[in-house]
């Protein structure tokens, strides 16, 4: 698939993959079935061409929004379209809009408000505090942008995609008991939060749960377990001492990316990643 024909999420995501796409694809074995644990915006599954693709991602306002389009996308276009308009585009309106998703569980209100939140907040940020309360603040855009097509375009696309809801551990280990000859045809596309650059540089806030070093640890026990059953299993992360010690059992290929989470947008300095491949031989 070339650069051009790229389609953007819909969302705005922290971390999310979209401008790493044209490397991304290169490392992707020809294989039926796709699998992402940390789906985010899901910049890589709704670009790929694979048959069957399996997403997960611990975020249930995420999944949510995902199933609501799967399942009832052209209403949920038209209903999140209303909230694009210029009156809710104020200081005011955001937090009166915030407070409304804070205190409400129907999935459909929730979904929709969601997506505004994300297009109306601040620099795409998704956070929570440790109730559960989303608290992102107003991002102050001239003219947010309602992703009309990219919305589309996923809803057709989530069709062929099954989701789920799970912390990674509980949605990979499944995977452990599938026989070989299945298993071949799967690759694993892992992109955790970020392991941290330094002791106090990291951002881990997309849902309540913080990802600790031991959870990356335990991403990578699990990669290397899956490709000694047959499977590719790629995971992207910075490039660090403690991530390279953790993919010893992989093939590490270093990329220089530049970052789009900063607490000054004009500050967006290169940062090594890495894309570590694990597979069977
Ligand atoms: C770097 S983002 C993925 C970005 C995505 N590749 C994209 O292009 O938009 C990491 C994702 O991991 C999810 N996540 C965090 N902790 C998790 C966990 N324990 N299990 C599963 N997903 C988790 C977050 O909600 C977030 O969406």
């Amino acid at each position: 698939m070339g650069e051009t024909t790229l389609i953007r999420p819909f969302l705005k995501w922290p971390g999310g993959k979209y401008r790493l796409l044209p490397v991304l694809q290169e490392f992707l074995p020809p294989r039926n079935c796709l699998v992402e644990p940390f789906a985010g915006a899901g910049a890589l599954f709704i670009n790929s061409m694979h048959r069957e693709v399996i997403v997960n991602d611990i975020n249930p306002d995420l999944i949510n929004l995902f199933r609501l389009l799967q399942t009832q996308g052209d209403d949920f276009i038209i209903d999140a379209k209303k909230l694009f308009v210029h009156k809710n585009n104020h200081k005011q309106s955001y937090y009166r809009l915030r407070e409304r998703f804070n205190s409400i569980q129907t999935p459909w209100e929730r979904a929709l408000l969601f997506l505004y939140l994300n297009r109306h907040g601040y620099n795409g940020l998704c956070r929570y505090n440790a109730k559960g309360i989303y608290n992102v603040p107003f991002g102050d855009y001239v003219k947010p942008y309602f992703p009309l097509d990219e919305l589309h375009y996923f809803k057709q696309r989530a069709k062929q995609v099954t989701f789920h809801c799970q912390d990674f551990v509980d949605f990979l280990t499944p995977f452990l008991k599938y026989p070989k000859r299945k298993m071949q045809q799967i690759t694993f596309y892992c992109d955790p939060p970020y392991a941290p650059l330094s002791a106090t540089a990291n951002f881990t806030g997309y849902a309540q749960q913080h990802f600790s070093l031991n959870h990356q640890q335990q991403l990578a026990d699990l990669a290397h377990a899956l490709a000694k059953k047959g499977a590719t299993v790629l995971i992207s992360n910075h490039n660090t001492p403690f991530t390279r010690e953790i993919y010893r059992h992989a093939i590490c290929t270093l990329l220089e990316v530049r970052r789009s989470i900063s607490c000054k947008t004009k500050a967006r300095n290169k940062v090594s990643e890495l894309i570590a491949c694990f597979s069977a031989s």
